[in-house]
C-alpha cells in the first residue's frame, strides 16, 4: 500500500496560494460551491456534463466569488441513481471524463485558489461493483457476502424479507437473490434502490477499502470529502422491525431512535477517518450529509475528533417565517458552537426543491420532496425568485460556512412539467410515478440565450429537456445586468469576504415589527422583511439588497445589507 505523501511541495506550495493560511481551518467559513457535474457544463457533445466541462467555467466561478466546490459523484459508476450507486471508487467514469481530467481540474481550481470537495458514497456500492459481484457467485456465509447485509428470509421457505424496513425511495429495503443453483435465497439490505445494496460496517474490509479510497484521494490532493448518507452506515445489529414515521421517505425520521440512522457505532468511522484526514498537510475537512431529527443530533458528527460540518438541513427546512429563522439560526449557532464546529447554511441541492420554487409553493412540502404536475402545490414563479434572493441574501450574512447549488445563483425555479418520459430519478419508478423524486431541480444550467442547448453542450444535447423558459435565465444574460440574480449573488459573496462575516458574530435586533428578521455581524446589519407590508428601515449605506428598495421602505419579501446603519 502505498503512503500518503505528506511533503509532496505540491502541498505545501498549494496551502499558501488558497485562500485562508495554513492551519486556518478554511472550512469554518468558506462558501462552497456544489458542481452536479451531469448537469453543470458538458464539453463532449453527449450531452451529460463533464469534469472538463467543470475545468472550462473555473474563471465563471472565480468571477462568483466562492472559496471551493463539493463535486457530486463522478466516479465510475452505472447510473442508477445519477453516480450515487459506485462500481470502482477510485476512477473516473468515462461519462465523465479520465482520472487525467480530474487532476487537471484539481490543479487549475488551486492554481485559482479554489479548492475540491469530493463526494463519498460510503453506505451502498452499485450492484455492479466487484465485491457486490463475488458476493453473489460465493454464496451464504462466505467472506464475500459479509462486505453486505445478506440474510436469511422469513417465513417457511426464506420468502419474506428479513424485516420489514422500507427503501428511502420507495419499497421495500430488502431484494432477495437467486442463488448459483437457480433457487430463490437471501435476502440484501439496500436502504436505496435494489442497485445499492448496503455494506456492512462491522466488517474490516469494508473499513480498511474505504481507508484506502480516502488515501487514494487525499494523495491527489482533493481538500476534503461530501459523505453521503454519513447517519447510515451502522445499522442496528439485531435489524428489528421498524415503523417508519408517515412520511416513510424522510431521510430522518421524526423519531429519536431509527435501527439504521444514527446509530452510537456509526462515529467511531468518522474518529478514524478524521485521524487519517490529520496525517495529511493543508487542513482537509470532511462534511456529513446526515438527515437527523434535530440539531443537537447532528451535531455529534461534528463533535472535536469526528467530521469538521454537518449540512444544516434543519435550517434548509424552515419555511420563510421571520420566527422560525430566527429559532433555528440561533439554534444553529448555539448547539454548533457547543461542539467547537462552525454552523453550515444550505437553502438547495440536487435532492430538493430548488428554493426559487419551493419558498413559494402553494401547499406545504416540509421535506422539500419533488414536485410536478400532478402534486398539490404549485410555486408562484415571481414570489419565488424574490423570497429566494432574500433567503440567500440572509444566509450569506451568517457566521459559519454556506453552500450554494449550481444555477441558484441564476434564480433558477424547479422545472415542474417534465415529460414522465424524461424522468430518471429511481424514486419515480419505485413510488411508480406517485413520488415525482428529483429530477427537477438537476435539469441542465443555461449558460446563453441562443446557443443551442442553452450552451450547456456544443451539440443542443441535454440529458434532461430544458424548459424554454431557460433561455430568459442564461447566465450571459444576466452577466452585465446589475439587477440580476448572478450580480446579487456577486455582490454577496464579494461584500461576505470584505467584512469576514463567515468569521463574524451575529447579534439580534429588536424593535422592528413582527415578521422582520433582524441582525447585525460587525459593522454590516441584515434586514430582511417576511411580513405582509412594506417597513421602514434605518438609515445607513446600502451594500446589497435582494429587491429594489422604496424611498426609506424596504418592500415585502426583500432583504438589505445596510453598513454602518443607524436608527
Ligand atoms: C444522498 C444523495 C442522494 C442519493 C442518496 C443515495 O442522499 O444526496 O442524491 O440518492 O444519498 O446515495
Amino acid at each position: 500500500m502505498t503512503s500518503p505523501d505528506i511533503t509532496a511541495p505540491d502541498l505545501d506550495e498549494r496551502a499558501d496560494a488558497l485562500p485562508s493560511r495554513p492551519g486556518a481551518e478554511w472550512w469554518r467559513t468558506a462558501v462552497i460551491y456544489q458542481i452536479y457535474p451531469r448537469s453543470f457544463a458538458d464539453s463532449s457533445g453527449d450531452g451529460v456534463g463533464d469534469l472538463p466541462g467543470v475545468t472550462d467555467h473555473l474563471d465563471d466561478l472565480v468571477e462568483l466569488g466562492v472559496d471551493a466546490l463539493w463535486l457530486s459523484p463522478f466516479q465510475r459508476s452505472p447510473q442508477k441513481d445519477a453516480g450515487y450507486d459506485v462500481t470502482d471508487y477510485c476512477d473516473v467514469d468515462p461519462l465523465f471524463g479520465t482520472l487525467a481530467d480530474f487532476d487537471d481540474l484539481l490543479a487549475a481550481a488551486h492554481s485559482r485558489r479554489i479548492r475540491i470537495i469530493v463526494d463519498l458514497v460510503p453506505n451502498h456500492s452499485s450492484d455492479q461493483h466487484v465485491w457486490f459481484r463475488a458476493a453473489l457467485d460465493a454464496g451464504p456465509g462466505s467472506r464475500e457476502r459479509a462486505r453486505y447485509l445478506f440474510r436469511d428470509g422469513k417465513g417457511e421457505h426464506g420468502e419474506l424479507p428479513p424485516n420489514n424496513w422500507e427503501s428511502v425511495f420507495g419499497g421495500p429495503a430488502w431484494t432477495r437473490v437467486i442463488e448459483a443453483d437457480g433457487t430463490p435465497g437471501q435476502w440484501f439490505l439496500h436502504l436505496f434502490d435494489s442497485t445499492q445494496p448496503d455494506f456492512d460496517w462491522s466488517n474490516e474490509d469494508v473499513r480498511e477499502e474505504f481507508r484506502r479510497v480516502l488515501r487514494f484521494w487525499l494523495d491527489r490532493g482533493v481538500d476534503g470529502f461530501r459523505v453521503d448518507v454519513a447517519h447510515g452506515l451502522v445499522k442496528d445489529a439485531a435489524l428489528p422491525d421498524y415503523i417508519p414515521p408517515a412520511d416513510a421517505d424522510s431521510m430522518g425520521g421524526d423519531e429519536a431512535h431509527v435501527p439504521y440512522w444514527g446509530q452510537d457505532g456509526v462515529h467511531d468511522v468518522y474518529r478514524d477517518w478524521h485521524r487519517l484526514l490529520d496525517e495529511y498537510s493543508g487542513d482537509r475537512a470532511l462534511c456529513a450529509e446526515a438527515w437527523l431529527p434535530t440539531i443537537a443530533r447532528t451535531a455529534l458528527w461534528v463533535r472535536p475528533d469526528e467530521m469538521h460540518q454537518a449540512f444544516n438541513f434543519a435550517y434548509l427546512l424552515t419555511g420563510w417565517d421571520a420566527a422560525a429563522l430566527r429559532a433555528i439560526i440561533a439554534e444553529s449557532l448555539r448547539t454548533y458552537a457547543g461542539v467547537g464546529a462552525p454552523s453550515t447554511w444550505v437553502l438547495s441541492n440536487h435532492d430538493v426543491v430548488r428554493h426559487a420554487s419551493r419558498l413559494a409553493l402553494t401547499a406545504e412540502n416540509p421535506q422539500g420532496h419533488g414536485i410536478g404536475p400532478g402534486s398539490p402545490g404549485k410555486p408562484i414563479a415571481d414570489v419565488g425568485l424574490r423570497r429566494a434572493r432574500a433567503a440567500t441574501t440572509v444566509m450569506l450574512a451568517l457566521p459559519g460556512s454556506a453552500y450554494l447549488y449550481q444555477g441558484e445563483e441564476l434564480g433558477l425555479p424547479e422545472v415542474v412539467d417534465l415529460p414522465d418520459a424524461a424522468r430518471q430519478d429511481p424514486t419515480w419508478f419505485r413510488t411508480q410515478g406517485e413520488r415525482y423524486g428529483r429530477d427537477g431541480c438537476r435539469v441542465p444550467l443555461p449558460w446563453s440565450a441562443d446557443a443551442p442547448g442553452y450552451g450547456f453542450s456544443p451539440t443542443g444535447d441535454s440529458w434532461l429537456p430544458q424548459p424554454e423558459q431557460w433561455r430568459s435565465f442564461a447566465r450571459d444574460v444576466q452577466v452585465d445586468d446589475p439587477g440580476s440574480t448572478l450580480s446579487l449573488y456577486r455582490a454577496l459573496l464579494s461584500a461576505r469576504r470584505a467584512h469576514e462575516l463567515g468569521a463574524g458574530t451575529l447579534e439580534w435586533m429588536t424593535g422592528f415589527p413582527a415578521g422582520v428578521l433582524a441582525f447585525r455581524n460587525g459593522n454590516v446589519t441584515v434586514i430582511a422583511n417576511i411580513s405582509d407590508a412594506a417597513i421602514a428601515i434605518p438609515r445607513g449605506t446600502v451594500i446589497a439588497t435582494s429587491g429594489p428598495i422604496v424611498g426609506d421602505e424596504l418592500p415585502v419579501d426583500t432583504a438589505v445589507w445596510l453598513e454602518d446603519a443607524r436608527a
